[in-house]
């Protein structure tokens, strides 16, 4: 697949087989976080590879839509260092922009993703921090659950021209 194909056909994946997922492949989803673009270029994120069965089952409960952690075999969360960059809207730019090549390289690599949202919702920032026990700098940004698909989503209708807008021509 060139990456326009692996964009457009990316789906949210919540259900997953039990095949696990190989080091090597959870090092290329890890290498392609680390490749997305930051203010500054400060790479100032960090990642938890969190493979543990009873993390993946609590994190599950923590996460009011996360139910699919169950039976992930392997979830990334993604993770602004506010020591490295203090500013907390830029962290979250940049810890989008590495989800998001994290989501699309699993795809690429026959894995299924579903990005959920952690940061800004304090409810959900706390208790992950507390389970993963995480150093108070450390703001956890994006849960990604992952696994190897038993679901295939057919690709959506999105493209819009009402979302276009070329030069001062807005109003017109
Ligand atoms: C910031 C953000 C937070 C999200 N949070 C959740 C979530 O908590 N649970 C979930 O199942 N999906 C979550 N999603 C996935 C969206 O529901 C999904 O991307 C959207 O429905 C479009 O579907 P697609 O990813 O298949 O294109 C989130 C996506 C983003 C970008």
């Amino acid at each position: 697949m060139n990456v326009i194909e692996v964009i457009l056909t990316r789906r949210s994946i919540r259900k997953y087989s039990n095949k696990e997922i190989p080091t090597k492949i959870i090092a290329n989803l890890l290498e392609a976080g680390m490749y997305a673009p930051s203010a500054r270029n400060l790479q100032a994120w960090q990642f938890v590879v969190i493979n543990n069965r009873g993390l993946l089952n609590e994190l599950a409960e923590i996460h009011p839509y996360g139910k699919m952690l169950k039976q992930a075999p392997l979830a990334i969360l993604v993770c602004g260092d506010k020591m490295k960059d203090e500013s907390e809207g830029y962290l979250s730019l940049n810890c989008a922009a590495a989800t998001q090549n994290i989501m699309l390289a699993a795809h690429s690599l026959g894995l299924g993703s579903v990005w959920l949202g952690v940061y800004p919702k304090e409810n959900r920032i706390e208790p992950i921090s507390t389970l993963l026990k995480l150093p108070e700098y450390i703001l956890p940004m994006a849960l990604i659950s992952l696994g190897y698909p038993d679901e295939i989503l057919p690709k959506p209708e999105r493209f819009s021209r009402e979302k276009i807008h070329y030069n001062d021509q807005w109003y017109k």
